[in-house]
């Protein structure tokens, strides 16, 4: 296609095979919906195939926490109106470990800060915006092969009550998460994938229960992990390490109260507060990488492409910075023909994405019980959790990572 065709928009087309447009997206998370979001914006046609039901991807509890950078995307874009009602502005983190509270001052020692806000929430403001603008977005719609992603016409075909459909587009954006469908569209030998298993798991708790902190808690203990979030002075979000296998059934819920105490009750004249149990589930962690992070006219963007443990919180945000690039590239090549943006978008996007590769696996490999008779270990461990305590240089680079550098 010329680039004087490209220019022209093309809009959602519906005909006899299908639709098209101009970027076909797969997957309604984070990435695919702001990606959207930021095509509308540059007059840029998309389509969001998403495979779950909306009530399904609005109410999904993962993440919570927004680095500076996201905040300041949602805001410039005009997402900001209810993130800056609701969301809980955060200025320090607390590491808590061999029975002493350690505050790391991260606005004090960066100018930024993080905000507390629930991923759903991100996700029902981006479909909102999305819908409002006349956006298309299919949910129920699951894709089950891409085809063509090495020629001018890529076609995203997909399922949809129970009939074969097809999307015609210029270019696909793969934004479907670890276990979609467009990473495995690239040809065997294509990419390279680096990973790393860890020999645990989270189990994580949305309670209704008024938070007993006013920032996050990092708790290291001899029997595991323990951070104590929030979404809402009314509700609190709690994790636990736990085995990699651990059957969520083992974990009613007096038991996982019973643990928080002995993991988090650590601090003189400190306790939780309990409420009841809204949602449980148990997530498992990896840290993972493929590059390239595109082939020919399909590039990937979020967790089709990286995962990292989630202790660094960094998931969310690394899938937001992705596609504030790819919008960007997109804006230069259908608005002025560049294809340096495009181009350069795997190696710019994986500078960040390295960065925070080595964060989270850092404050993972910090903050829990790595082995069960390696006593060394756990004497490294709590040496550089006092260092990040004590000294200012080593607490600053914590925390110009936690709130997420501007530039990487
Ligand atoms: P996803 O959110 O996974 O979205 C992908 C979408 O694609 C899904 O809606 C899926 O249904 C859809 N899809 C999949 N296959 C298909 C198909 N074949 N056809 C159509 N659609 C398809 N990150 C942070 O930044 N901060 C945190 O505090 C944090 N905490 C976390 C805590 C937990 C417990 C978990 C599980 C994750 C956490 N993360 C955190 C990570 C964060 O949730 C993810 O990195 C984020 O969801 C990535 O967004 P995404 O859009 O790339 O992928
Ligand atoms: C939350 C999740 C994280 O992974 C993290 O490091 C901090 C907070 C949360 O869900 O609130």
């Amino acid at each position: 296609m010329s680039v004087a065709d490209a220019r022209r928009r093309i809009g959602v087309q519906k005909g006899r095979t299908g639709m098209r447009t101009q970027v076909g997206i797969v997957g309604a998370g984070p990435a695919g919906l702001m990606l959207s979001h930021l095509l509308h914006r540059h007059g840029i046609d998309s389509v969001v195939l998403e495979s779950r039901s909306r009530d399904h991807v609005e109410h999904r509890v993962r993440a919570g926490v927004l680095e500076q950078g996201s905040v300041d995307l949602l805001c410039r874009t005009g997402l900001g109106e209810r993130l800056l009602r609701e969301g809980l502005r955060h200025e320090g983190i607390e590491l808590r470990f061999a029975g002493e509270s350690h505050r790391v001052p991260m606005t004090e020692l960066t100018g930024r800060a993080i905000t507390v806000y629930g991923q759903q929430e991100v996700v029902k403001d981006l479909i909102a915006a999305r819908l409002a603008a006349g956006g298309t977005i299919l949910f129920d719609a699951d894709v089950v092969r891409l085809d063509g992603l090495d020629s001018p016409s890529p076609v995203v075909r997909y399922r949809r009550d129970g009939r074969e459909e097809e999307l015609r587009c210029d270019f696909v954006a793969g934004c479907d998460g670890f276990h979609g469908v467009s990473r495995g569209a690239v040809p065997e030998g294509v990419l390279t994938s680096y990973e790393r298993a860890y020999p645990f798991a989270w189990l994580g708790v949305l309670a209704a229960a008024a938070p007993a902190v006013d920032e996050l808690v990092y708790a290291h203990h001899d029997r595991g992990f323990a951070l104590y979030s929030m979404r809402s002075p009314e509700i609190s979000r709690l994790y636990l390490q736990v085995a990699p296998d651990e059957d969520l059934a083992a974990w009613p819920d007096a038991r996982i109260w019973a643990e928080l105490r002995v993991r988090l009750e650590t601090v003189p004249g400190w306790s939780l507060t309990e409420g009841p149990v809204l949602e449980k589930s148990i997530t498992p962690m990896r840290s993972f990488v493929v590059e390239p992070m595109q082939w020919e006219r399909l590039f990937l963007a979020g967790d089709a492409v990286h995962i990292v443990p989630p202790t660094g919180a960094k998931g969310m945000n690394l899938a937001l910075a992705d596609v504030a690039l790819l919008g960007d590239a997109f804006a230069a090549w259908y608005g002025h023909g560049r294809t340096d943006l495009l181009a350069g978008y795997s190696a710019t996007a994986l500078r960040r994405v390295w960065r925070a590769q080595h964060f989270s696996w850092w404050m993972t490999s910090m903050l829990h019980r790595l082995a069960h008779d390696d006593p060394y270990e756990a004497k490294l461990q709590t040496a550089t959790l006092r260092y990040a305590a004590t000294s200012r240089a080593y607490a600053t680079s914590l925390a110009e990572n936690y709130v997420g550098l501007p530039e990487v």
